[in-house]
């Protein structure tokens, strides 16, 4: 493409006016969209040889994991949502647990203050891994192609090597202060990438190759399994073989709820994503948006006050639903939903501060990636896969060839303090052996009168949910392609810290002005989200969202 050229779509994209419709990658019968080429291009060569959503899963995960290796994993968890070509839905968790020598002050000293970094970097703040027990279950239960045919073109990219993209020099630059001080060793690393070099994955590879050869098991109970605790055990961690043995990923029913004409199917707990998104929206669907005017001062309010609404509800009520009871019926009532409303109104704003989770009367009874594919079946899947922070843990296990998570973080290391996306946590989010930390991951499919129509998700921490909600609002109110969409200007109210983070610099400053005079507080973000989604237009054309923010790619045939 010729630089000039160039500079155009880039400015189109990062203009703050959204009155351009620009499709993305447009495809007759199977698109897969993913934070890499090499990782679409091996779903989707799945596909291609007659494999289905579910095998191209498996390879899409499994080669993010080599391609992407800040965020696609071995060494983490995830969730799927999917919608088969019948209709039926459902939701796969591989979400980490936690050890089962965790507990719950583990981050706190002696006079109960929280140990900076304890829970964010090194080998304590790894929760269980279930990435490859996850794919596993998928392929079990609804692969079709055996699964050396999906795991041997992975392998062969990580022996072949990836090219180093300027964002991934960047992000690996950025990293090595800490790889350092985390790793005892050298590790890959630790090495200088530039743009355009080629890293080779041999120690993965050769993982990858045992996993094919010997099933989960070799994860789990095998010789990598026992590296692997070995590792960890001798960098301080507490994961034990008898962790790895007892980590089973689970079935889960989704969340699905109706907004218009829409039926909207997301992540059920332990992620707060399908509950969150349900909350919003339906707080905000008695408004007219549209009338509005996207990313309008009105737009922004109300959407705003929804989500501090519901990050407060979140904060309180939300946890792993196997150990504590979510009030689910009460909190997505729609009488519930309304009066948590009632105060809100144009002229003024709810302060957080004077902001609580609702009342309800119980009846005693920086970095994820996400990938969407939609198969030549008719069967889609969203999937967000986590190491949680950038590189996870930045612990690397270099003989076997990948990161550790992070996820412990995610938990609430002491009751009303924030974690490291600024989410404050409570009782219901306490840390427990064998317990599932609370996500934001909100991969999410929409139908639209009873038909597929989006497939959609993204990383960002706690801003995965409202940028999900702005995503699938850009395409239903404000009739945007998914290529526009995915790449609008973004916002995002997390209720504390009590300020409207956004995309500071594609937003109007006259929209700016406006809510710094009505007093709200606004923080720069550089970039929010990296929202990957797919939008079936008609029978025969599907359209994939890939976010500029990254290095997202959509591949469709
Ligand atoms: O599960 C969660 O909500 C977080 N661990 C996700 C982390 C994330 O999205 C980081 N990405 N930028």
């Amino acid at each position: 493409m010729k630089a000039i050229t160039k500079i155009i779509i880039t400015l189109l994209f990062f203009s703050s006016c959204n009155n351009i419709i620009i499709e993305g990658v447009v495809s007759e019968n199977a698109m897969v969209v993913s934070a890499r080429k090499e990782a679409s291009q091996i779903g989707i060569n799945i596909l291609k040889k007659g494999g289905n959503a579910f095998d191209a899963m498996v390879g899409t995960e499994l080669a993010l994991a080599v391609s992407y290796p800040s965020a696609g994993n071995i060494g983490g968890g995830g969730f799927m949502v999917y919608r088969k070509f019948d209709g039926s839905i459902g939701a796969l968790d591989y979400r980490e647990k936690a050890p089962l020598k965790s507990y719950e002050t583990m981050y706190l000293d002696e006079n109960n203050e929280i140990i900076e970094g304890l829970s964010v970097m090194g080998a304590l703040s790894v929760g269980v891994p279930g990435t490859i027990a996850g794919v596993f279950e998928v392929h079990e239960k609804f692969g079709s192609l055996p699964i050396e045919e999906i795991i041997k073109p992975v392998i062969e990219l990580a022996n072949k090597g990836v090219i180093v993209t300027r964002n991934q020099s960047e992000r690996i630059k950025e990293n090595q202060k800490y790889f350092k001080l985390v790793n005892r060793d050298e590790i890959l690393f630790n090495k200088e990438f530039k743009i355009n070099d080629t890293i080779k994955y041999s120690n993965l590879a050769s993982t990858l190759n045992k996993i094919m050869l010997n099933g989960k098991d070799e994860f789990y109970r095998g010789e990598t399994a026992k590296k692997l605790v070995s590792f960890i055990q001798k960098n301080g961690g507490i994961i034990s073989l008898e962790d790895l043995e007892k980590y089973k990923p689970k079935w889960r029913e989704p969340i699905v709820f109706k907004y218009d004409d829409l039926k909207i199917i997301s992540m059920s707990p332990p992620s707060s994503g399908g509950i969150c998104l349900n909350q919003i929206f339906k707080m905000i669907e008695p408004y007219d948006l549209e009338s509005y005017g996207h990313n309008s001062v009105n737009y922004i309010k109300l959407l705003v006050e929804a989500e501090k609404r519901s990050f407060a509800d979140r904060s309180h009520f939300l946890g792993d639903t196997d150990f504590i009871r979510i009030p689910l019926n009460e909190i997505l009532n729609q009488e519930y939903l309304l009066k948590r409303m009632q105060d809100f109104s144009f002229e003024k704003i709810t302060v957080s501060n004077s902001l609580s989770h609702g009342n309800i009367n119980i009846n005693e009874s920086e970095e994820t990636t996400h990938y969407s594919i939609v198969d030549q079946f008719g069967n889609a899947v969203a999937v967000t896969t986590t190491l949680n922070g950038s590189f996870g843990s930045k612990l690397y296990c270099e003989e076997l060839g990948f990161f550790l998570n992070n996820e412990m973080d995610d938990f609430s290391s002491k009751p009303g303090f924030p974690n490291m996306y600024g989410l404050i946590g409570g009782e219901a989010n306490k840390i427990e052996p064998e317990k599932r930390m609370l996500s934001s991951m909100s991969p999410t499919i929409v139908e639209k009168k009873g038909k597929l129509y989006m497939t959609l998700g993204t990383p960002g921490g706690s801003t995965i949910i409202t940028s999900v909600l702005q995503t699938i609002l850009n395409v239903h109110e404000f009739k945007m392609s998914m290529n526009e969409a995915v790449n609008s200007p973004r916002f995002h109210h997390q209720w504390m810290p009590d300020s409207i983070r956004i995309e500071s610099s594609r937003f109007n400053p006259k929209i700016k002005n406006e809510l710094l005079e009505f007093g709200y507080k606004l923080s720069d973000k550089g970039s929010i989200g990296r929202v990957d989604g797919i939008l079936i237009k008609s029978q025969n054309k599907l359209e994939g969202g890939a976010d500029k923010r990254g290095d997202d790619t959509a591949i469709g045939y």
